[in-house]
């Protein structure tokens, strides 16, 4: 054979190689695991790993114990699944956008705080339950955060090396959970299930116009959780008790206004990914791990999932009055609200937040891209898929 022809058949095995792969496997260029060099999340106490500490009054001890062993400015007794998304890609915990303390958010940042909505909410804390921080707010702080970032990178000095890359702003991954309280804001302003209901569309409308003006900032990774059932937790059980229940003992129509916020949301998402082809979007079932602990908590290791491990009185020792490391005055006694004896075997921390443990159990199950839209493992995320 010539070299001329060896060349030829060689180009024309290449050519051939690389049409196969982009045309009949779109993914097939994308890297096997995906090197996010940063995580940037927006969302609630779900995932707030300081912003409401900074804003508000920190959670005070036993928050914290089982894993950090003091009050590490988190809702849970540990690690939030957000902190096992930074693990996972080994990227240091992300810090809050609000910590003005010598924070390094050199590998991602968190806009969540505790208690935000992703509509502007009637009653802000201190005069109601609240934050602030809603989503509009959330994605403000990122739009100063990106420029100003980069000045401070540019100016140098010892600021410098606390700011991400310019380049990370494309290649992060994009994290949200939020809704839960638009839910509840709505169920404790004493709207109908059918008004709550009535307004999901609106809060979805509002979650994917965020996203869309992160798309245009340039974020290209996103990975969405739904919402959980909002009706298996203490707090939600002891305020509307006389609500019809499910077989798990959770209220039927609390849930059922979640799984439509959830119907919602994955229809967005999949409209998100036709308008926005050049972004990749992961919608997370959350809201089925999470209804697995309340619903066979045995199968996986759990017991007592409707019971707060830190709380105070009741069936689901919770109480509106006091919060987990708060202390309630009883027939002239001071009772201290700690920890259960054994947190680890336990799905909810405090009455509103789940525990480390259940944490970590989420994060197992979600991470392997089984409960997810595409069913692609978090390490995959990076991948773009048609719908
Ligand atoms: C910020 O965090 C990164 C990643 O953990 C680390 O490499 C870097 O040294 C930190 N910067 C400073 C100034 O501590
Ligand atoms: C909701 O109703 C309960 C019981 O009637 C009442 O105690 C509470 O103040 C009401 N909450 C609001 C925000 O109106
Ligand atoms: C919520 O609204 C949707 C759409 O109208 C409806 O299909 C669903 O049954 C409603 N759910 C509840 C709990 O009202
Ligand atoms: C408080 O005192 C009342 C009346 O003596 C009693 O019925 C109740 O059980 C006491 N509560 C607690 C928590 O000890
Ligand atoms: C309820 O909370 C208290 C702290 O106030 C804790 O000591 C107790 O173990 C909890 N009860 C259960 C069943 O977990």
């Amino acid at each position: 054979m010539s070299e001329r022809a060896a060349i030829s058949i060689f180009f024309f095995m290449l050519v051939l190689l690389l049409s196969q792969a982009s045309i009949l496997n779109p993914v097939a260029y994308e890297p096997k695991t995906c090197d996010f060099p940063a995580i940037i999340n927006l969302g609630d106490s779900n995932s707030d790993t300081g912003g409401y500490a900074a804003g508000f009054d920190p959670p005070t001890s036993p928050y914290g114990n089982t894993y950090f062993h003091m009050p590490a400015r988190r809702f849970s007794d540990g690690r939030l699944v957000i902190d096992f998304i930074a693990e996972a890609f080994d990227l240091p915990f992300i810090n809050a956008y609000l910590d003005s303390m010598g924070t390094n958010f050199s590998h991602g940042i968190n806009f969540a705080t505790a208690a935000s909505t992703i509509r502007l909410p009637n009653r802000i804390i201190p005069n109601g339950g609240f934050s602030p921080f809603y989503l509009d707010l959330q994605f403000s702080q990122f739009q100063q955060f990106k420029s100003r970032s980069q000045m401070i990178r540019k100016q140098g000095g010892m600021f410098a090396s606390l700011m991400p890359k310019a380049g990370y702003f494309s290649r992060a991954l994009y994290t949200f959970d939020i809704g839960q309280n638009d839910l509840g804001e709505g169920f404790f302003a004493n709207l109908t299930i059918q008004q709550v209901n009535a307004s999901v569309p609106d809060m979805i409308n509002k979650f994917s116009e965020n996203v869309k003006n992160i798309y245009s900032l340039g974020g290209r990774y996103f990975w969405v959780h739904s919402t959980g059932p909002i009706g298996c937790l203490p707090y939600v059980l002891t305020a509307f008790s006389s609500a019809e229940k499910d077989p798990a003992g959770c209220l039927k129509p609390h849930n059922e206004v979640a799984q439509y916020f959830n119907l919602k949301l994955k229809e967005t998402i999949v409209q998100l990914r036709n308008e926005l082809p050049s972004a990749a979007f992961t919608y997370v079932d959350i809201y089925a791990v999470k209804y697995s602990l309340f619903a066979e908590p045995q199968k996986h290791g759990f017991e007592l999932p409707l019971v707060a491990c830190c709380g105070y009185g009741g069936r689901y020792n919770y109480s509106a009055e006091v919060i987990c490391g708060g202390t309630i005055t009883v027939n002239g006694s001071d009772i201290f609200v700690g920890s259960c004896d054994r947190p680890l075997v336990r799905v909810v921390w405090d009455g509103i937040h789940y525990t480390e443990a259940a944490n970590k159990f989420l994060f197992d199950q979600i991470s392997t891209g089984s409960f997810s839209d595409p069913h692609v493992p978090l390490k995959q995320a990076c991948r773009r898929t048609s719908s």
